[in-house]
């Protein structure tokens, strides 16, 4: 196994006194246990959820002090798993990676194997960081729509928070399926932010979170993507096109789901859920050869910042003061 020394760098967060803080560290090697893989990383990514883990949310990480960083990608340094040897490039995300398990923030993982996707051919550690979580659970919420049933010519596909994480990238692999794409911001964004994402066009929060109280709406989508929750979910079931799918992944907005059922019972409209954390590995191998392949898109580097492990407790400052623009990605 080639390992260069006895320790190893990784952005660790401490608790004293009810505050958190984050320092380079130098971390020992651990024995590896019976199906366990150590992977070195290549790369990782920057998620809200790693903000959150290093300012002590509990709801993300328990116990500190902690590494966070629920994205990484590599190479398998060694192995006790047969399903993984000595230079395979692999991808890890989700799982509890970054969250209660020590994360990607780090020169090294060490990770269950049950948890590791070969890296596809086509793909490397930075690609694979540019879609990070955020690209696999958009990528998981078209896999889902395509698979009950969604198709170009029903209509428009609309995307919430399209200028997200999680919606740029769901725009940019519906667009290149042949769907027209819907961008739903809060406010209506510039138009060369909306042809970045590949979106044919864009609706505001007056259309996108309906306040009429109506039980149904004026179809306008055929189906959707939604990131938000709330009062914006309901309003894409309420407007959705008869045998339309909306898929659910956040709670940007609220995690409330306040209607009737009568989209479901009079337009036989399917709400269905999106849960990357869980995906069984089957899928999730599948969804990151589709990402490989043919729903690769291409990245627009201006929405990429590379950074590395001595910057990234400020990238994290930028994002907790919603400072932050576009996919941060880390180069170990
Ligand atoms: N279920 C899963 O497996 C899974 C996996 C990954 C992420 N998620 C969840 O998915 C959600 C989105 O994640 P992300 O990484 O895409 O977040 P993000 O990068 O912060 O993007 C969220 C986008 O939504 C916009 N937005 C905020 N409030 C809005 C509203 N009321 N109406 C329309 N747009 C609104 C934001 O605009 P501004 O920047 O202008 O505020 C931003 O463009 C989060 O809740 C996250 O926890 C779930």
């Amino acid at each position: 196994m080639e390992k260069t020394g006895t320790t190893f760098q990784a952005f660790r967060v401490e608790e004293a006194e009810g505050k958190y803080s984050g320092s380079i560290q130098a971390m020992p090697f651990e024995e590896l246990n019976d199906n366990e893989v150590l992977i070195k990383v290549e790369y990782s990514s920057l998620n809200y959820k790693d903000a959150l883990s290093s300012i002590g949310n509990k709801g993300v990480t328990r116990n500190y002090p902690h590494t966070p960083g629920i994205d990484a990608a590599g190479v398998v340094k060694a192995s006790n798993s047969d399903k993984f040897k000595e230079g395979d490039a692999v991808i890890v995300t989700s799982y509890e990676l970054g969250m209660n398990h020590p994360g990607g923030f780090a020169e090294y993982i060490q990770v269950p194997a049950d948890w590791v996707v070969a890296m596809p051919a086509k793909m490397d550690a930075r690609n694979a960081m540019q879609y990070g979580t955020a690209g696999f659970t958009a990528a998981l919420s078209v896999y889902r729509l395509i698979n009950n049933g969604q198709k170009p010519a029903m209509g428009p596909v609309a995307v919430t928070g399209a200028l997200g994480g999680v919606g740029s990238v769901a725009c940019q692999i519906l667009h290149k399926l042949g769907f027209e794409v819907i961008a739903a911001n809060y406010e209506l964004a510039p138009e060369t932010e909306i042809q970045k994402i590949k979106a044919t066009s864009q609706i505001d929060r007056n259309i996108s979170d309906d306040q009429s109280g109506r039980p149904m709406l004026k179809t306008q989508w055929a189906g959707a993507i939604d990131v938000v929750g709330g009062n914006t979910l309901t309003t894409m079931l309420k407007g959705c096109k008869p045998l339309g799918n909306v898929t659910t992944c956040g709670n940007i907005g609220s995690g409330e789901l306040s209607m009737t059922v009568y989209p479901f019972i009079l337009r036989g409209v399917s709400l269905l859920g999106i849960d990357s954390q869980n995906c069984p590995m089957e899928m999730r191998q599948e969804v990151w050869n589709l990402l490989a392949n043919d729903w690769a898109i291409d990245f627009n580097e201006d929405l990429i910042k590379e950074t590395c492990l001595e910057s990234i407790q400020k990238h994290i400052d930028l994002m907790l003061e919603k400072k932050s623009k576009g996919r941060i990605i880390i180069k170990m």
